[in-house]
């Protein structure tokens, strides 16, 4: 893919502009997953080491334009500086006289991170106001921020307009994974999309029968599919109005050559909790106060064997109600047969969207893929093939 990549900046002296995501799980002020802060670490280390002065911009939350306190991105300072192992400074605002003399202040090399952009209305809107008085603040942007590349906001895409623009080491990395999954895949690819509902997934589906040889449906959106077929799925999950839907996705797969591998077998339980009764069910077995909440051994197994006969692998969705055992057996019993191939070299297996990566992560697999995008919206958008307006500003 044709962006233009940090290793291109010249950046020594400079004043770095460095649009990351730290919009971050917190709970009573303290940060409970660094992993976007983890993230963000590369890129901040290869401008320090060049001399360049760091300026984070992060938005956390949605405070929509009015400073909202307990959306403010201090918090995020001690633990980020403890991680980068050096002092990170803070500035109470993105942009105004406070931000400048900070900035002015900092060393070369230092690292400051600038309150939340979205206290400011005009980040949201795009304002080339706002833009121009940002990027007033430094010499070059960097994006880095992958999953909010699907904002057209002012740090993640207008800044990109009036500076030298760049992505960021993990922005990179991210696109280079998924334009080797999706974009010019080794081939067979295999998919795999699983989650509630087809309705939220719709433009996903539609756009990935069109590119992949297989494509595997899981989860609750697999029952639409399977009534819509006309099959008996009792007290089951589904969205029954969206049956014709299902038929036109599996009709336009049939057109493109994409094999559609629904359940063969499933498991059933009479109530969803953890540690249910449950009972596996061939198709049509399925009894009137019975639920289907997780694929059975022999969807599993056939799955397995078409990773076996893939290259590449494209996943997002979890295959049954993970979070309550027994019913994540069949998602736990895929993602290691998928990290058992990603491992050995026999396929590339990339996954992403938030749930996705809570699954893999109970499966403890998430070391053995190749790539794990933990970019949720923005993950989505790509796989609908939608343009990113942060990723495009960098094209070229
Ligand atoms: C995210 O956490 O997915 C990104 O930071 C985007 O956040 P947003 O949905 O509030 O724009």
């Amino acid at each position: 893919m044709a962006f233009r990549r940090l290793a291109d900046a010249d950046a020594k002296g400079k004043t770095a502009l460095v649009r990351v995501d730290f919009n971050v799980p917190m709970a009573d002020g303290k940060v409970t997953d660094d992993t976007r802060l983890k993230a963000a670490l590369p890129t901040i280390r290869a401008l320090s080491w060049k001399g360049a002065k760091v300026v984070l911009l992060a938005h956390f939350d949605r405070p929509k334009g009015k400073r909202v306190p307990e959306m403010s991105l201090k918090p995020i300072v001690a633990p980020l500086a403890k991680l980068w192992g050096q002092p990170v400074a803070f500035a109470d605002d993105c942009v105004g006289p406070e931000a400048e003399a900070a900035i002015k202040a900092l060393p070369e090399g230092g690292v400051i991170l600038l309150e939340n952009t979205r206290y400011h209305a005009g980040e949201e809107k795009n304002d080339p106001a706002l833009a121009k008085q940002i990027a007033a603040l430094g010499d070059i942007y960097v994006n880095d921020a992958f999953s909010a590349a699907h904002r057209a906001h002012v740090t993640t895409e207008g800044l990109a307009h009036l500076l030298p623009a760049y992505a960021g080491l993990a922005m990179e990395k991210e696109l280079d994974a998924l334009e080797a999954a999706l974009g010019k895949p080794k081939r067979p690819v295999l998919g795999i999309v699983g989650g509630s509902k087809v309705s939220t997934k719709l433009d996903l589906l539609k756009n990935l029968v069109g590119k992949l040889d297989r494509l595997a449906i899981g989860g609750g959106m697999a029952n639409t599919f399977l009534f819509a077929q006309g099959h008996e799925i009792g007290a089951s999950y589904a969205e029954k109005d969206m049956a014709d839907t299902a038929r036109e996705i599996i009709a336009a797969a049939g057109k493109s050559n994409c094999e559609l591998l629904l359940p063969i077998d499933i498991v059933v339980a009479e109530v969803m909790q953890p540690g249910a009764a449950s009972r596996v069910r061939g198709l049509g077995q399925v009894d009137e106060h019975e639920r289907i909440l997780d694929a059975g051994p022999e969807t599993v197994a056939r799955l397995a064997k078409a990773m076996d006969s893939s290259a590449t692998l494209i996943w997002n969705g979890p295959l049954g109600v993970f979070e309550m055992p027994p019913f994540d057996k069949g998602t736990v019993a895929a993602a290691k047969h998928a990290a058992g191939l990603a491992k050995a070299g026999r396929i590339i297996a990339v996954a992403g969207g938030g749930d996705t990566v809570a699954a893999l992560n109970h499966a403890g697999v998430t070391n053995d893929f190749t790539f794990i995008s933990t970019a949720g919206g923005a993950f989505l958008e790509w796989m609908e093939g939608k343009d990113l307006p942060g990723v495009a500003a960098l094209e070229g």
